[in-house]
């Protein structure tokens, strides 16, 4: 059981952010990750494509021996967690909502929190529910950025382009009368424009970004179900539905270092 691998899935190289946070806490895992990078984005989807396409990525996954799935893209974890658990009810699977609320729930002083997500995850509303079973007191803003999605993917993080866009997208929240202390990086590609979106909001709004707590409750549910590996080290294979080049060229920035080396094999669902 603790050297079987952990699977992860996002539409395409997001979640590499979230794989990029469980190297740092859980070194001497081995991972497999899938992106289906053919058919990004899926925060424009409907509620039902999101569900297939999310039952079909967690069956290639279930090809391998896993011990735990994370569901490391945030339209999936907004839309179609339920079908998933209810499908593999015997995995332990984890996905990035609930840890992002519960950060925000420890970050908020003034109990206004703000959420920045795709259409489908704003839509869905799993933010605003699993933030109001931790405080009931809590008043949320949801605001679509699809926008960001792509900004991030061409490698336009920082600068004016990026602040103007990010101006466009906050400025109805930055006008409120009560503006939120805390505010729900709620997609996995807003991480790579933090220092954009700090600069628009300033330096008193917190910015959650939910990597770092699935990564930690990753690590709690491994030690509770004693799952822990107990290799030196831990391997990583990726998946991927379209081009490998552009999958390694695109996903560098997300991991934070090169797929040259990585083996990468082109998988159809
Ligand atoms: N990975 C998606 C998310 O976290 C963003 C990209 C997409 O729309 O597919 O919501």
């Amino acid at each position: 059981m603790n050297n079987k691998a952990i699977g992860l899935f996002d539409s395409g190289v997001g979640g590499l952010t979230v794989l990029k946070a469980l190297l740092q806490e859980l070194p001497r895992e081995n991972y497999i990750y899938l992106g289906d990078t053919a058919r990004l984005p899926y925060g424009t989807k409907s509620k039902e494509t999101i569900i297939r396409y999310a039952l079909q990525c967690t069956e290639k996954l279930m090809e391998n021996d896993l011990k735990m799935l994370v569901v490391a893209c945030n339209t999936v974890s907004s839309v179609a967690l339920p079908s998933i658990t209810e499908k593999y009810p015997h995995i332990q699977i984890v996905g990035v909502v609930e840890p992002g609320a519960e950060a925000a729930c420890q970050s908020t002083k003034n109990n206004h929190i703000a959420v920045l997500g795709t259409e489908s995850t704003i839509k869905g509303k799993a933010y605003d529910k699993a933030i109001l079973a931790i405080n009931p007191k809590a008043v949320i803003t949801g605001k679509p950025c699809p926008l960001f999605v792509g900004m991030a993917e061409e490698g336009i993080l920082k600068g004016h382009l990026a602040e103007e866009m990010a101006k466009h997208y906050l400025k109805d929240i930055l006008k409120q009368e009560h503006i939120p202390d805390t505010i729900v990086l709620g997609c996995t590609h807003f991480p790579l424009l933090k220092e954009a979106i700090q600069n628009v909001v300033g330096k008193d709004i917190h910015l959650v970004d939910s990597a770092q707590t699935t990564a930690k409750k990753v690590h709690a549910m491994l030690i509770s179900s004693n799952a822990l590996s107990d290799r030196a080290e831990g391997t990583i294979h990726f998946l991927t539905t379209d081009d490998i080049a552009k999958f390694r060229a695109v996903g560098e920035p997300f991991l934070g270092f090169s797929l040259n080396s990585s083996h990468v094999e082109l998988v159809d669902l």
